[in-house]
């Protein structure tokens, strides 16, 4: 590459590994691997340090939904940085935080008016936390201060977001540090657990959180949830039906819905939004990833005018939201989310999917045959697949084999990039991935699945 030369590749390794703290990474493992220097994106590929092309299996963390390098939103970015690279929102505004806030009224479930920017998933379902407590306080009903989520949900890292976390082993050892939420089952290992077909699964799941908004909703502000699908637990979806009956109660129960479409959001179910395959209006939507087509941080926390309006009084009852970042509505990144939403209508985005998705369907079910896959699971263009050391007890195999991790290093070799959740192969490549490379996607793993299990 450009002014990369051998020598200058060894001490880059050699620096990043003596000053580089990498995220969610044992650093004494990673100090004992070869390192991949990522360089350049083109479209659906990483091009590393020596110019090797990888496909980008799960698009640079489930957020570069258009390929990388994309003209239109590079523009937009550059274009926006002739003007100004930061304003803040402040006491002051700026046009391009203006119009992405209008369109993403104009996509998101109707009633969605309210657009509150920050620069990450953590923040966006932070803010949403602080919005449904302040919400009831404002109203005067004060003893509604609790949290209703689920287990293996992944809302983030920052301490309110690990609060309604149900991770046991990222969220554990913090537990001292958090607020205490409620914890309803994991629909999916609910019923699997209780031998119960997922597709019978919505009422049986659902009875779980409304035995707990029956004893507690007095003291409950909301209830959050990834629709659809629980991505970071290890895509766990949904039965389906369950996110509209839990809606139902949230509103029978006067609790507020939170959605967590962070990772769900922007397509990768199949439509824009996941809440809208369920007709499900939330009362918070919480976006970030894709939402610049994954180039620069930025999220949003969407409110209804009925959580607005209870923020909205004279200055000196302060009901204000109290809450704001150095960086909120940064204009680069609002412009390159404009830019993305734009990509959407020109290329077809989702209207491409359904046969993407169906070819992604297809090749599981080839993988659910072989010999160490005990299950596959899909929602849209997110899958897991998930290998254990005996498929028919589904016992898994030892935590110091590191299976998972090393399917995703082997398939390197085969020109893919994929990330696991422990023993869980993620697919979730970018939305203009194309046949031929989820045939390709499929036929790697299947032959790393088959070289690391053995
Ligand atoms: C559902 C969900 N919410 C929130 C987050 C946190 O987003 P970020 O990593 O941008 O803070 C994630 C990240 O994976 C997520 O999957």
């Amino acid at each position: 590459m450009d002014g990369i030369n051998l020598l200058d590749k060894k001490e880059l390794i050699n620096n990043d590994k003596n000053h580089l703290w990498h995220p969610f990474t044992q650093m004494k493992e990673w100090d004992q691997s070869e390192p991949l220097v990522i360089v350049e994106g083109q479209g659906n590929y990483l091009i590393d340090i020596d110019g090797k092309r990888y496909l980008d299996g799960v698009s640079s963390l489930w957020a570069d939904i258009h390929g990388h390098g994309r003209t239109e939103i590079n523009e937009a970015i550059t274009d926006q940085l002739q003007k100004i690279s930061h304003s803040t929102l402040l006491g002051l505004t700026h046009p391009n935080a203006v119009v992405l806030a209008q369109k993403l009224s104009q996509i998101a479930p109707e009633n969605l008016k309210w657009v509150f920017y920050s620069e990450s998933g953590s923040t966006a379902v932070e803010i949403a936390i602080k919005m449904a407590f302040q919400y009831w306080q404002n109203l005067g009903k004060i003893k509604k201060t609790g949290f209703i989520c689920l287990e293996e949900g992944y809302h983030g890292d920052t301490i309110g977001a690990v609060s309604v976390g149900g991770i046991e082993l990222f969220h554990n050892i913090y537990s001292p540090l958090l607020f205490k939420s409620y914890k309803a089952p994991s629909p999916y290992l609910y019923c699997k657990i209780n031998k119960i077909p997922l597709d019978n699964g919505a009422e049986f799941c659902a009875d779980e959180v409304k035995k707990l908004l029956e004893k507690h909703h007095e003291k409950i502000a909301a209830l959050i949830l990834e629709p659809l699908i629980q991505g970071a637990g290890g895509m766990l979806p949904f039965p389906p039906g369950y996110l509209n009956k839990v809606w139902q109660y949230c509103r029978k129960y006067d609790v507020l819905l939170i959605a967590d479409e962070v990772a769900v959001g922007f397509g990768h179910t199949g439509t824009m939004f996941a809440c809208e395959k369920e007709n499900v209006k939330p009362d918070i939507l919480c976006l970030g990833k894709g939402l610049t087509g994954g180039y620069l941080p930025l999220a949003v926390t969407l409110a209804s005018d009925k959580i607005f309006n209870a923020f909205w009084s004279d200055y000196d009852e302060l009901n204000s939201f109290f809450h704001g970042h150095t960086f909120t509505g940064n204009p680069l990144a609002c412009a390159a989310a404009i830019a993305s939403l734009d990509i959407f209508k020109k290329d077809q985005t989702l209207e491409n999917l359904p046969a993407k998705i169906n070819t992604l369907k297809e090749g599981l079910e080839s993988l659910s045959a072989l010999d160490f896959v005990g299950d596959v699971r899909q929602c849209g263009l997110m899958a897991g697949v998930e290998v254990f050391e005996d498929k028919n007890k589904q016992s898994p195999f030892p935590l110091k084999r590191r299976t998972g991790h090393n399917i995703c290093l082997d398939v390197r070799k085969h020109g893919l990039i994929l990330r696991n959740l422990g023993d869980v192969i993620v697919f979730m490549p970018p939305l203009t991935v194309t046949i031929d490379e989820i045939v390709h996607m499929i036929e790697s793993v299947e032959k790393s699945i088959y070289k690391i299990c053995k």
